[in-house]
């Protein structure tokens, strides 16, 4: 009698969580970069993007184009996690080996769904991503910093859907108002209910 062999696959249905640091006017970058310059909240956004449960394991971020060139070329690829960078016209060649180029949203879920040793996904921008990424049911939580005041802007984040709800921060976010250089700003951390 031939033995039938089954191949069990591992199958996560994969979801991530977003970051963004977004103004009173609902900006989040001009020209291609940030319109602000606050160095705590860059490392906020590291150390959140980088932390894991697991040493063993690290994670993703994923994100569009032209957020990916705006890093400034000597901190590109953002060190310790896998990047994704989402494009319909790169291709692979203009992009160093190690980053992962992905054609839409789904495809990057896909391509990390075998990918044991990523523990967690980051959404990190732009505009459109942010927008996707909010209306997914794959969408946790959106770790939101407020600036409390207006930038000149020409990139802005997208309405947040009603289904998202306040709670309390990670342990090591720092608590309450902020601030760095007069600008004075806020940790807030939202989940879909
Ligand atoms: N404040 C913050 O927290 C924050 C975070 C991130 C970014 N930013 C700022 O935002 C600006 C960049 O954002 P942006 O909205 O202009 O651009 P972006 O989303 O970073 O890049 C747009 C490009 O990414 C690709 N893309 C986006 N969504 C895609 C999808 N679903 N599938 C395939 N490709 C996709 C497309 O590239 P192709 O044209 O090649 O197809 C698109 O033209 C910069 O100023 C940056 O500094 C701020």
């Amino acid at each position: 009698m031939r033995k039938t062999i089954f191949k069990f696959m591992s199958f996560r249905m994969l979801s991530f969580n977003l970051i963004v640091a977004v103004c009173e006017n609902f900006g989040i970058g001009i020209n291609g970069n940030l319109p602000w310059r606050i160095r705590s909240e860059l490392k906020y956004f590291s150390r959140t993007t980088k932390r894991t449960s697991d040493p063993s394991k690290h994670n993703a971020v994923v994100m569009g184009r032209k957020t990916y060139f705006g890093v400034p070329e000597g901190k590109r690829p953002l060190p310790d996690r896998l990047n994704i960078v989402l494009s319909t016209t790169l291709q692979e060649n203009e992009l160093p080996k190690g980053v992962l180029l992905c054609r839409n949203l789904e495809a990057a879920m896909k391509a990390l769904e075998d990918k044991n040793e990523v523990e967690n996904i980051w959404i990190v921008g732009g505009s459109g991503v942010y927008e996707e990424a909010m209306a997914s049911t794959r969408c946790h939580r959106l770790y939101i910093t407020k600036i409390h005041e207006k930038f000149e802007c020409d990139t802005f984040f997208p309405a947040i859907p009603d289904s998202f709800r306040e709670v309390a921060p990670d342990s090591d976010t720092p608590l309450g108002l902020q601030e760095e250089n007069g600008i004075k700003f806020e940790y807030k951390v939202l989940e879909k209910q």
